[in-house]
């Protein structure tokens, strides 16, 4: 079998990640929710939008380092938060962040992280380190995580904002595998045929930090992820509106962004409540099932805001072109979830890193090909939407 730091694209890693984890939590990280449309939506888009190369440029020097408030970055790319990353591999938030590190790009340390940020900061030095916020119901609370995050050196707060509820994702239902994990012998049995995920991950894990807790909870609320409740408390809240935004704009003093905005009237409301950025994002289609692909609603959420807030966009990253078609619609850069989750599930660190490498490679590749040398010259001249 190839190592993961040979994998030639972003189909290899998946297939590595499906054979190393057990069903249940590949499934988890791979799917979207109900029918899975707006996942299949999700691939279609991007093929829909088409970059048209422009030749005769010189294209010897390239460069795709950027600068994302105000800290320059090999590439355009953020890893974006992901809960349970500590479920795929031992440390898994650690090896994440030193995958980030090693390419030279940020990683966004997610609420529901099982490996807690004051451990990632302390084993990844160097790594550009944001968090991402799950605001729950109890305010203080929140706040309370906030204040920590800030305290242990995130850079940027990164709230989000689609999943007031947990969606409707019914194969976790089936697999056992929702929040709080639910143990059964489907389970049992799905972990035993895994045999290097359960010493590697599992019990590794349980053996050296006992069992899997969500590392940002409070003490008091600090239970295994197979606890059958949580306290109302620290549930996300049902709540959140534009007044908490601003609260957190007196408490957060570095860039503040919103994640999960598909609506240019958001765009604008985060825009008027002190907001630095925003993430166009369906959540990797893991949420709304009829919700539109974000690279579609980004070009009219650039128009409404994009000369005065720093626009990302995420859902269905897998290719340098697919950063290229994200740049010249407007994103300042993109988030990518699954893509590094399976190069760690496939090989750790170096395997994240790959992935990473991979996606930087690629875009290097079409910016020669369409005559662009800098980021800054993927623009709209570059691409146009195809079929119809
Ligand atoms: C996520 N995502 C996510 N987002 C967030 O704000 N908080 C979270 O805890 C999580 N957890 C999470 C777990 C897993 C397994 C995945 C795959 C995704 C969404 C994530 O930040 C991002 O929006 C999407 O992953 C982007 O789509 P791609 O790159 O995975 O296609």
């Amino acid at each position: 079998m190839i190592d993961a730091c040979s994998a030639l694209n972003h189909h290899e890693l998946r297939e590595m990640a499906r054979r190393f984890l057990p069903h249940g939590v590949f499934e988890y990280i791979d799917r979207g929710s109900e029918d899975e449309h707006a996942l299949r939506e999700l691939a279609q888009a991007w093929r829909h939008w088409q970059l048209t190369p422009q030749v005769m440029v010189d294209v010897t020097q390239r460069d795709c380092t950027t600068e994302i408030f105000g800290r320059t970055q090999s590439s355009p790319v953020i890893i974006a938060p992901t809960a349970m990353a500590g479920l795929v591999r031992y440390n898994g938030e650690v090896l994440m962040a030193q995958a980030a590190a090693q390419a030279g790009v940020p990683f966004c340390v997610a609420t529901q992280s099982i490996t807690p940020i004051e451990r990632i900061v302390a084993m990844a030095p160097g790594a550009d380190l944001w968090f991402q916020l799950y605001h729950w119901e109890d305010r203080s609370l929140a706040h309370q995580l906030v204040q920590r995050a800030h305290d242990a050196g995130a850079r940027v707060l990164v709230l989000t904002a689609d999943t007031v509820i947990a969606a409707n994702r019914e194969y976790n239902t089936r697999n056992g595998f929702g929040i709080p994990l639910k143990p059964s012998f489907r389970g049992a049995w799905d972990v035993l045929c895994h045999p290097h995920w359960l010493l590697a991950t599992l019990l590794r894990s349980t053996w050296l930090d006992g069992v899997p807790t969500f590392a940002h909870y409070p003490e008091a609320f600090r239970s295994a992820v197979t606890r059958p409740s949580i306290s109302k408390r620290i549930q996300v809240a049902q709540s959140l509106s534009w007044s908490d935004i601003a609260q957190l704009r007196k408490l957060w003093p570095g860039p503040l962004v919103l994640k999960g905005v598909l609506q240019a009237d958001d765009a604008r409301q985060a825009m008027a409540c002190g907001l630095d950025g925003l993430v166009v994002s369906s959540h990797g289609a893991r949420n709304v099932d009829s919700a539109p692909a974000p690279i579609d609603v980004l070009p009219e959420i650039v128009d409404a805001v994009g000369k005065h807030l720093t626009v990302l966009m995420d859902s269905g990253v897998r290719r340098g072109s697919d950063v290229a078609k994200a740049l010249a619609l407007g994103a300042r850069g993109v988030m990518v979830g699954r893509l590094p989750m399976w190069g760690m599930a496939a090989g750790g660190a170096p395997g994240a890193a790959h992935a990473l490498e991979l996606l930087r490679q690629e875009l290097l590749g079409t910016m020669a090909l369409t005559g662009r040398r800098s980021v800054h010259e993927l623009d709209a001249s570059l691409i146009r939407h195809g079929a119809g």
